[in-house]
């Protein structure tokens, strides 16, 4: 499939012109692929004509079909086709140092610096849930309000991965022991998963997977089992990865990117 929309993970460039939003007249399907850019018109005829295109999870294989832009679910190979390009998807690799917010009342660095020229010129941009001023790596920003909701809302369970540096060497039982749950000031905490990728000097370079979001959870959790946090990096949510992205770069997401984080909260 070609992808001219530019959802192909290449870096992001200047702010892009207010769209329209699409119309809410029926529009045939393989027009609303071309536009989304998925292929040609006759591409998308043949695209249909395989099997390979669903509409609200039925298989279109017949020409001509005409279908809601707004409302309809479309997916091509199994993958979510956004229709709205006024939807904006990226990834941020937040610098330390810099603030989870939009805005800042002390005048400290904040990811709304980031996002300055594209808010000024309309877009509602938001950042998905936060990390710690102390902490890096990978932020989702996005003006899609569903998909945010839903991303931070516990219930879906989304994994996050953490590289973090701790102080002392961890023992063997350790991720028995996470996973098992430790009990926080705030209740209980367990991680999904936990491994030992380096140790040295008396330091230790952990991975672990959480799906909880409770406020400082990973340096919570790492200093009741005894080992404070000295470095910590978000490198996965999702689907997403960090990646080599430089801190305080930000990347459109691509097709994939997006339809495995739709997946992961049932839209
Ligand atoms: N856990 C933390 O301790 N800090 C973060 O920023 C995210 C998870």
């Amino acid at each position: 499939m070609t992808d001219p929309a530019s959802r192909d993970g290449t870096p992001e460039d200047s702010p892009q012109e207010q769209k329209q939003a699409p119309s809410r007249e029926p529009v045939r399907l393989q027009k609303v692929l071309a536009q989304a850019g998925v292929a040609s018109r006759r591409a998308s005829e043949e695209l249909i004509a395989q099997g390979r295109v669903e509409v609200d999870g039925k298989i279109i294989t017949e020409q001509g079909v005409r279908v809601d832009p707004l409302s309809s679910v479309i997916r091509v190979d199994g993958t979510r086709i956004v229709l709205d390009d006024t939807l904006v998807y990226l990834a941020l690799n937040k610098p330390k140092g810099m603030h989870s917010t939009m805005s800042d009342e002390f005048g400290r660095p904040c990811i709304g610096d980031l996002v300055a020229s594209r808010v000024d010129s309309g877009q509602r941009l938001f950042h998905v849930g936060r990390l710690d001023a102390e902490t890096e790596g990978l932020i989702l920003v996005t003006n899609d309000g569903e998909l945010a909701h839903r991303l931070m809302h516990p219930s879906y369970e989304i994994h996050k991965t953490y590289i973090a540096h701790v102080n002392g060497v961890v023992s063997k039982g350790l991720g028995k022991k996470l996973r098992a749950g430790v009990e926080l000031d705030d209740g209980p905490a367990s991680v999904d998963s936990f491994s030992v990728l380096d140790i040295h000097d008396g330091h230790s370079l952990v991975k672990v997977v959480i799906h909880e979001g409770r406020k400082h959870i990973v340096r919570r959790l790492l200093a009741e089992v005894g080992h404070p946090v000295e470095a910590l990096v978000r490198t996965k949510l999702g689907g997403v990865h960090l990646g080599d992205q430089r801190p305080r770069s930000l990347r459109k997401l691509n097709r994939n990117e997006i339809s495995d984080l739709y997946t992961a909260v049932d839209l």
